[in-house]
């Protein structure tokens, strides 16, 4: 009973209604590529989404551009605040004002990615923010799983680059965290829910010594295994030692965020992120909606165009997931007592080193 009516909270907090209700559109337009869709002004997109692929991410490919593609449109549009006073959202200010963003201390890094869309972004001729939250939505349907996200079209130019310390930091507390998100306009569920992301997520700065260092061990694949992994005892670090921002992680060659860990124990976040472990379906139609409100975080969208229906599919994920080799119910730091932790089967062998992501 008590169970039943945590997980109905926990569909409704992450709207997982909105999804179930959404009406089928009609793709009644032929576009000169042969390709359809319901808005005529959205062909344009279908030729831009193949320069991506090309140019960008290696031809489809769920790697290092596709990752930090995902990171950039974070960076961005977190540069918001509800009440005003912060930058424009998602505007894509972090790739058109790149000089002044990238030399804030949260997106250390960052310009790897930058850099690499910069020309890319001049060939496709679409505004900053356009391009930056469509490249991202084309990133995640490179990896297996990953959910075709909401599209809009026809974001303005960016006017400013946004000021310094909007984006959350590792090192930071959870209040802190979540205050960050509160004022952007999101939920602690929806924190959570975009905290996904780092199921294809690898950190090149956390520890610099390590490029590459992935948060579970699946970094090429968006399904629920860093919900799982950022349960199990930590053993080790991944480099020669532990860096501001990490704790220790349970297996050889993977890092753990210490802004992750805490969020996966306290009483305010605990059973959202608990009860993401194996549930694919419910943890990437809660990505889905909760990205489609960032994407558009300071934009009239009103004068946007749903051109969702330009966002390819990825290959889907079929799990269910399992621990890792060696590890069992036993190793998990269980923070949620309202909902049963799911049963799950252990990949045989050894206990693996998980590999870096290539190119990092
Ligand atoms: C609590 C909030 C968050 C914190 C503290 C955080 C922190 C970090 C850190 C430290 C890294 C590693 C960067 C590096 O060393 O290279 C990282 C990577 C990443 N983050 Fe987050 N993050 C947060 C939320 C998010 C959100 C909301 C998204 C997207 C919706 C996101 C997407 C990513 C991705 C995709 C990467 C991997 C980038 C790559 O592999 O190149 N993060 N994050
Ligand atoms: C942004 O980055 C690109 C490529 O690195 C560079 O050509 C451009 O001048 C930069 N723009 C700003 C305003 O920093
Ligand atoms: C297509 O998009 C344009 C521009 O946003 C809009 O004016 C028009 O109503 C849309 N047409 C349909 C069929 O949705």
């Amino acid at each position: 009973m008590a169970f039943a009516r945590l997980s109905a909270i926990i569909a409704l907090a992450f709207g997982a209604s909105q999804l179930v209700s959404a009406a089928v559109v009609q793709r009644s337009t032929t576009c000169p590529s042969g390709q359809t869709t319901a808005n005529a002004t959205c062909c344009q997109l279908f030729p831009i989404v193949d320069l991506l692929q090309t140019q960008l991410f290696d031809g489809g490919e769920c790697g290092e551009e596709a990752h930090s593609a995902l990171r950039l449109a974070f960076h961005d549009a977190i540069g918001f605040s509800t009440s005003g006073g912060k930058g424009g959202g998602a505007d894509g200010s972090i790739l058109a004002f790149n000089k002044t963003e990238n030399a804030f201390h949260a997106n250390a890094g960052i310009d790897d990615i930058t850099d690499r869309q910069f020309p890319v972004f001049l060939q496709s001729g679409l505004s900053a923010g356009d391009f930056v939250h469509l490249a991202a939505a084309v990133a995640v349907t490179n990896c297996v799983g990953g959910p075709s996200l909401k599209f809009f079209f026809g974001r303005p130019p960016p006017v400013a680059p946004a000021p310094d310390l909007t984006v959350p930091e590792p090192t930071d507390s959870v209040t802190s965290i979540l205050a960050r998100f509160d004022d952007a306009g999101f939920s602690p569920a929806e924190a959570i829910a975009l905290l996904a992301s780092h199921t294809i997520a690898a950190a090149d700065q956390v520890d610099p010594s390590i490029p590459g260092t992935p948060f579970d061990s699946t970094v090429t694949t968006f399904d629920s295994q860093v919900f799982l992994e950022v349960l199990l005892k930590g053993k080790s670090f991944p480099g020669a030692t532990g860096q501001p921002g990490e704790v220790l992680s349970p297996l050889a060659g993977e890092m753990r965020l210490q802004s992750d860990s805490r969020l996966s124990q306290v009483s305010r976040t605990a059973c959202f992120w608990q009860a993401f472990i194996n549930q694919q379906s419910l943890m990437t139609g809660a990505f889905k909606v909760v990205m489609a409100k960032m994407q558009v975080l300071g934009q009239n969208t009103k004068l946007l165009t749903d051109c969702s229906d330009v966002i390819p599919t990825s290959k889907p994920f079929t799990g269910p997931i399992k621990y890792p080799a060696s590890f069992s119910q036993s190793d998990v730091q269980q923070a949620c007592s309202q909902l049963p932790f799911p049963s799950l089967s252990t990949v045989s062998g050894p206990a693996p080193t998980v590999s870096p992501v290539p190119g990092s």
